[in-house]
């Protein structure tokens, strides 16, 4: 076995992983975490009916259905990916009998947020440690401006938030952090506020809320980098989540940095607004052979992902895509110390702010296993050493963020015959990816 799990104790959580000898398969990844968060909560406010296939059943997801079920929403759970909801609508939400938990996930607080501050009641949302230490001022401050009643540790700063349902007035934002969390948590506020609200991007974020509230019957308008949504009620809708191309990324890095591999990712989510990754590897010389498929057309796009080891060149990753790419930088550090040659990564100071300092994170973990590393306060560069680069095992902490555990995991199947790497803190892996080391280990072999 090359990934051996352990669950829970002190650390955490551990993975000790070895070299894997092959990597061959097909599988489809799991469902798209952003999309199955979206397709619960436009679910979860549109009258009627919506029926979900797909869905992710992470840590983080399920987190955000509970949220609903506390708020007079049902769910018919047909299997752990495919639900059907039954809604009384946004404006008949009640309120929660207790706090709304959403433990490791800035997606699905920073969205609520927006979307309750215009839902009368009187909610308070909270989450774990990492996620009470992120930044909530990039969206109580913008809702502020639109008439929000909101209030916080260190004044509206920090999670527990407290949100009181208010009238809310439309605004227009500049969109600085290019944060599509920031963009969905107006955009749903909007849905309830007194005309139409938009966000202006410089640099346009992940889509998939104007991508998908007009398929619940909500007004939205997408016109030279700005984002206008109407108020209004939405009804059911039906919702195939495809899959999450972020946890399709660890795969791509597996079989692009082993000799001989074949592996086919099927069902694969291609909206443009995510696959900077792919266009990245593009730069660094990778050949991946991509199939839409034209079910996809018109909706969230997606298709078949054919790949095979390849060499790779470094590169500087440009800074326009790093948005689309941002998800990805663990994984793309990592392909980087396999690339001949040093790839400089900036205008990234988000990563400072994710599910851990993932800058921090990532140097402190490659320099262990024996990469060259420089750290910027807005990136990181990496010395690459081609495909037969020397590395050693040991210990590394992802600080209990899951996409440090898995990007160190594709990592350690490169390490010399003998040595193991042991990862902590990986329990936190089922908040995006429930079942990694099962897919890993059926596709990696000794
Ligand atoms: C997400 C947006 C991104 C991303 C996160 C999911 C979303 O965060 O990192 O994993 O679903 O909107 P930011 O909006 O903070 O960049």
């Amino acid at each position: 076995m090359i990934l051996e799990e352990s669950r829970g104790g002190d650390l955490h959580g551990t993975y000790r992983v070895v070299r894997a000898g092959s990597v061959s398969g097909e599988i489809r990844p799991p469902g798209d975490k952003s999309i199955s968060h979206r397709a619960v909560i436009f679910g979860g406010i549109a009258a009627g009916r919506t029926e979900i296939t797909g869905f992710l059943d992470s840590a983080d997801c399920e987190g955000t259905l509970r949220a609903f079920l506390s708020m007079g929403v049902t769910a018919n759970r047909l299997s752990p990916h495919h639900l059907i909801l039954e809604s009384p609508g946004l404006a008949n939400l009640s309120e929660p009998p207790d706090l709304l938990d959403f433990g490791n996930s800035g997606t699905a607080v920073r969205l609520m947020t927006g979307l309750l501050s215009g839902v009368p009641g009187f909610r308070v949302l909270t989450g774990d440690a990492s996620l009470r230490s992120r930044p909530m001022r990039r969206v109580t401050e913008p809702l502020g401006q639109m008439g929000a009643v909101i209030d916080g540790r260190k004044d509206g700063s920090l999670l527990p938030l407290a949100v009181r349902g208010a009238s809310l007035r439309p605004i227009t934002y500049d969109n600085r952090h290019r944060s599509a969390q920031v963009k969905s948590a107006i955009l749903l506020a909007g849905l309830s506020a007194s005309g139409p609200t938009t966000v202006v991007e410089e640099v346009q974020t992940r889509d998939h809320t104007e991508r998908l509230l007009p398929r619940f019957g909500g007004r939205v308008e997408v016109r030279q980098g700005r984002v206008t949504v109407w108020p209004g009620p939405l009804f059911g809708a039906r919702i195939a989540v495809p899959a999450d191309i972020s946890s399709a990324a660890f795969f791509i890095a597996l079989a692009l940095l082993a000799p001989g591999s074949r592996l086919t990712l099927s069902g694969v989510g291609l909206n443009p607004t995510r696959t900077a990754f792919l266009d990245i590897l593009g730069l660094m010389g990778a050949a991946i052979d991509i199939r839409p498929d034209p079910a996809g057309e018109g909706g969230e796009p997606f298709g078949t992902l054919a790949l095979s080891f390849g060499e790779l060149t470094a590169c500087s990753v440009p800074l326009s895509m790093i948005p689309s790419a941002i998800d990805e930088i663990p994984i793309l550090a990592v392909l980087a110390a396999f690339a001949r040659g040093r790839t400089e990564i900036r205008g990234a100071g988000e990563l400072r702010v994710k599910e851990s300092d993932r800058i921090s994170a990532m140097v402190s973990a490659l320099r262990t296993v024996g990469v060259e590393v420089e750290e910027f306060p807005d990136g990181l560069a990496i010395m690459g050493e081609g495909p037969d680069r020397t590395l050693r095992g040991g210990r590394i902490d992802s600080h209990h963020d899951h996409r440090i555990a898995m990007a160190m995991a594709v990592l350690a199947t490169r390490l010399p015959p003998g040595e193991s790497l042991l990862i902590t803190g990986t329990d936190f892996v089922e908040t995006s990816f429930p079942g990694f080391p099962g897919l890993f280990n059926a596709v990696a072999h000794p």
